[in-house]
């Protein structure tokens, strides 16, 4: 019989139930008195199994996603950009509430709120919405980032990255802070014109694996060239500030705000050629060189930001790989 089990889906169709047994009025009673019973039961059995989704298993594979996506904020070094660092007549500004002021020879840039604010933050951002401005370095509603933000690097980052960092910054404290606007020179106020800079000279590539090199310098290279963005300070830029992919990291006279920045491929004079492997690894865990002078200027917030809160295996295989940069 089809109605032992009454199903509310179907309660009209059943009082033209064909059944003789009983008067057609007792089964509908019962089925009256039964749905909402059954109902209730199905409402309890379909919560019981969303939150036994929703608690265990996503929520686990969430906070993975999360610790991951803080590790790979730090070793991307988005922090140092994102949080304005004490000054003369201030203090520090809340996490990654943006407000940091950036100088370049196109005038002051102020690094945007990447906290999760609805408003004044990225709190209604997606995980497609990151990926594009990291890839393609595009927001939403089709702006055009500035290169200063450097997506150029960031263009080579692993799609799989890039959500884990997104998952990380949905995590974090939202802040009510207000973005600044920039301060620029009157040629470069105009957005469109970084759609026509990212045609000349963003490169959009994905990082390819090398299958001639191993596993650490592949890790090495991918943490140098797409996360920690060394290029964007260690290589020549030419005058439109694009970074020179044939000068890469020989270091740049001028860097920012005009200080000048070594070599780090091998070579002997300039570079870090005479240093060994351990010995750069030992400089990006605590700041010491093999003359045991500590790190300064830019690179100071580097190692703090980044380099010193990556694993040994990593900091080890970023100097594998830039021991093996020839000297150019
Ligand atoms: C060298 C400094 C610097 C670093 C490092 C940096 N950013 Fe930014 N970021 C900026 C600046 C400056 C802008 C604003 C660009 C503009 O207005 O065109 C920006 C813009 C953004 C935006 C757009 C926000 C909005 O409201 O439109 C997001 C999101 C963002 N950055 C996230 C990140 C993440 C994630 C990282 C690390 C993977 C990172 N940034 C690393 C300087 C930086
Ligand atoms: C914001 C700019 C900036 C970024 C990004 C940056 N560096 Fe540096 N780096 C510097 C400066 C400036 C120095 C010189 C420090 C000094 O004067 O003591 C330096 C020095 C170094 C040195 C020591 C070289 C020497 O001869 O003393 C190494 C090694 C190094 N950086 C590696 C890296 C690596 C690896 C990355 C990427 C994870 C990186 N840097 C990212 C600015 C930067």
């Amino acid at each position: 019989m089809s109605h032992v089990i009454p199903d509310p889906a179907r309660a009209s169709a059943s009082s033209r139930s064909p059944r003789t047994a009983q008067p057609a009025w007792a089964d509908r009673v019962r089925e009256l008195a039964l749905a909402p019973t059954w109902v209730m039961l199905r409402v309890i059995l379909r919560a019981l199994q969303l939150s036994l989704l929703g608690a265990l298993v996503p929520a686990h594979a969430q906070s993975d996603a999360v610790a991951r996506g803080e590790y790979l904020f730090h070793a991307a070094g988005c922090a140092t950009c994102h949080t304005r660092p004490e000054g003369d007549d201030a203090p520090a500004g809340e996490a990654l509430a943006g407000g940091r002021a950036l100088d370049t020879p196109f005038g002051r840039f102020y690094s945007p709120n990447i906290t999760p604010h609805p408003d004044l933050g990225i709190g209604r951002w997606s995980a497609e919405d990151l990926w594009r401005a990291l890839s393609e370095g595009v927001g939403p509603g089709g702006i055009h980032y500035y290169p200063v933000f450097p997506y150029t690097s960031y263009t080579r980052m692993r799609r799989e990255d890039s959500d884990a960092i997104h998952a990380y910054l949905m995590s974090v404290q939202p802040h009510a802070v207000p973005n600044r606007k920039h301060e620029l020179a009157w040629y470069v106020r105009w957005r469109f014109a970084n759609r026509v800079w990212k045609w000349l000279f963003l490169d959009q590539e994905r990082f390819v694996l090398a299958p001639d090199k191993d596993a650490a310098w592949n890790r090495g290279a991918y943490l140098v060239d797409a996360l920690g963005h060394c290029g964007e300070c260690h290589s020549l830029r030419n005058r439109a500030g694009a970074v020179q992919r044939e000068r890469h990291l020989v270091g740049n006279p001028e860097g920012p705000d005009g200080e000048s920045v070594p070599s780090i491929r091998s070579d002997g004079e300039d570079g870090i050629g005479d240093w060994s492997r351990s010995e750069i690894a030992t400089y990006l865990n605590s700041g010491e060189d093999p003359d045991f002078d500590f790190a300064g200027g830019a690179m100071v917030e580097v190692i703090e930001d980044n380099t010193s809160r990556l694993s040994d295996d990593d900091r080890n295989a970023i100097a594998t790989y830039l021991k093996d940069l020839p000297p150019l």
